[in-house]
């Protein structure tokens, strides 16, 4: 039938040639005609996408340092270990080596116990999350946190971080970053001591010889917290014994500045031109990081407060049911447009015992508005706050963590403090409850600050697994209150 047919085609278009010609004319003008709808839909496909990614980049993370950073997620689990480790994916092949090597370093450790294996019938867990503490065009700041539970005494914490130049994917040492002066390094060295000081002052611990914890090889690498303040999150254990706690030395930019006038200093941090001869009151003109002297409760158990942003919205309710059926208290960084939508969710905040701050009327960046409109944005929010609940805040949480010395003078007018935050979970980012809830679990250390939204329903579907998993560990979930105490308005707190 079809040879007979092809046969019959052939024949009459040799016998009629024009008809050959129009046929081809057909086939190329089909072709044509499919290739301009194809390339039509694909520019609207991804004409919309682009759209809608740019709509919720605006709102969620205009600012956000994790803007081209991926996560890549293993997971092992057997009769005798539970394994999850995030591994950050930057793209850059140098840096994304140095950062799953340390992973792996912590993660051939734990294997040699599993090996070893346990006379308890219980499964070792392992895992480890990551935060970016600052990311511009040229740097990023990385800090990697595993946590083992080999069934010893005490489950392990370990902290690995670094700043990396993302052109060549090096790692940035205190020592470039003193333009390889000794004296510019010492100077580093004696400020990070004196932070560590003042933080074991101010939980009336024992003063430590610190000389022989605090050596250029150990504050080596480093992280930029904001471009005014660089710090060494130590973690728990690994430079004063682990009854001190979760270890972080700052150091104020300004109180450096005389000593890191160099290029490179420069491009990474704001470094305030040479200082004028007259050396009063150094570092007043930037942001104070308070290590609070933590309450009554917290200092016996160790805490971890859940803070939730950018609510109440439709899914408030919800969370607030599982939260007061497990007797969990928590802190709400409310918007004040959202509270006007929903004062009765306020209210159930407020009888529950969860504890209420300020996170601005519309959700801006604080640092780019004028001193009135940040003004407006704190006060009108305060006001519709006591509104609702009777009660008006102390704390708040500028959106995006993003403050300057303009922004805190305004807050302290307010009264508030600045909340900031230990573990991000990036809920905006994954929705996944399973992945919000490794990040919250993983990171939590005694005195975390946990940041969630409450808008977003994967993250209120994490929360039974981050009670359970938080619990499981021995940590209190309490409100910024019961963690931090009396807050100082004006003054910035990112743990307990
Ligand atoms: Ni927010």
């Amino acid at each position: 039938m079809k040879r007979y047919s092809r046969k019959r085609l052939q024949t009459k278009l040799r016998a009629h040639p024009r008809i050959a010609w129009r046929w081809l004319l057909l086939v190329v003008l089909l072709l044509a005609g499919l290739a301009v709808g194809y390339w039509l839909v694909m520019r609207s496909v991804s004409k919309s996408s682009l759209q809608v990614k740019k709509q919720y980049e605006q709102y969620y993370f205009a600012d956000s340092k994790y803007k081209g950073v991926k996560s890549r997620f293993v997971r092992r689990e057997s009769g005798n270990e539970r394994v999850l480790l995030e591994y950050p994916v930057t793209g850059q092949e140098a840096i994304d080596r140095v950062t799953a090597s340390a992973i792996d370093q912590a993660d051939a450790a734990f294997r040699q116990s599993v090996a070893h294996g346990s006379q308890f019938p219980y499964l070792m867990t392992e895992t480890a999350s990551f935060q970016v503490t600052h990311h511009d065009k040229a740097y990023i700041s990385i800090v990697i946190t595993t946590r083992q539970d080999t069934l010893g005494a005490h489950p392990s914490f370990m902290t690995y971080f670094w700043t990396f130049d993302k052109t060549t994917g090096n790692i940035v040492t205190l020592r470039e970053l003193a333009g390889g002066s000794d004296r510019a390094v010492q100077a580093v060295l004696d400020q990070a001591k004196k932070s560590i000081t003042e933080l074991l002052q101010q939980q009336s611990k024992p003063p430590l010889a610190l000389g022989d914890f605090m050596s250029e090889s150990v504050l080596r690498n480093f992280v930029i917290a904001d471009r005014q303040t660089i710090a060494w999150p130590f973690g728990q254990g690994a430079i004063l014994p682990s009854a001190y706690g979760d270890v972080t030395a700052r150091v104020s930019v300004a109180d450096i500045a005389a000593h890191i006038q160099n290029p490179l200093a420069k491009s990474l941090l704001s470094v305030p031109e040479p200082p004028k001869p007259k050396p009063q009151s150094p570092s007043s003109s930037t942001p104070q990081y308070i290590r609070p002297s933590t309450s009554a409760d917290c200092a016996t158990t160790k805490c971890v407060a859940l803070t939730f942003d950018d609510g109440p919205g439709v899914h408030t309710n919800r969370l607030l049911d599982m939260l007061d059926g497990q007797g969990v208290k928590a802190t709400f960084f409310v918007l004040g447009s959202q509270v006007q939508k929903h004062p009765g969710s306020l209210r159930r905040m407020q009888m529950s015992g969860h504890q209420i701050g300020n996170h601005s009327w519309g959700h801006p960046d604080l640092t780019h508005i004028d001193s009135a409109q940040v003004q407006r944005e704190m006060i009108n929010t305060n006001t519709v706050i006591q509104q609702a609940t009777g009660h008006v805040p102390t704390i708040a949480r500028p959106p995006y963590g993003a403050v300057n010395n303009e922004v805190l003078a305004q807050l302290a007018q307010a009264g508030l403090s600045s909340i900031l935050w230990s573990v991000d979970t990036r809920d905006w980012a994954d929705r996944d409850n399973q992945i919000i809830c490794h990040r919250a679990v993983a990171g939590a250390r005694a005195g975390a600050i946990i940041l969630m939204h409450d808008i977003h329903a994967t993250s209120v579907d994490a929360v039974p697994c981050i009670i359970d998993g938080l619990a499981k560990q021995g940590y209190s979930l309490v409100t910024i209150r019961q963690l931090l105490g009396a807050t100082v308005p004006g003054a910035i707190y990112t743990s307990g």
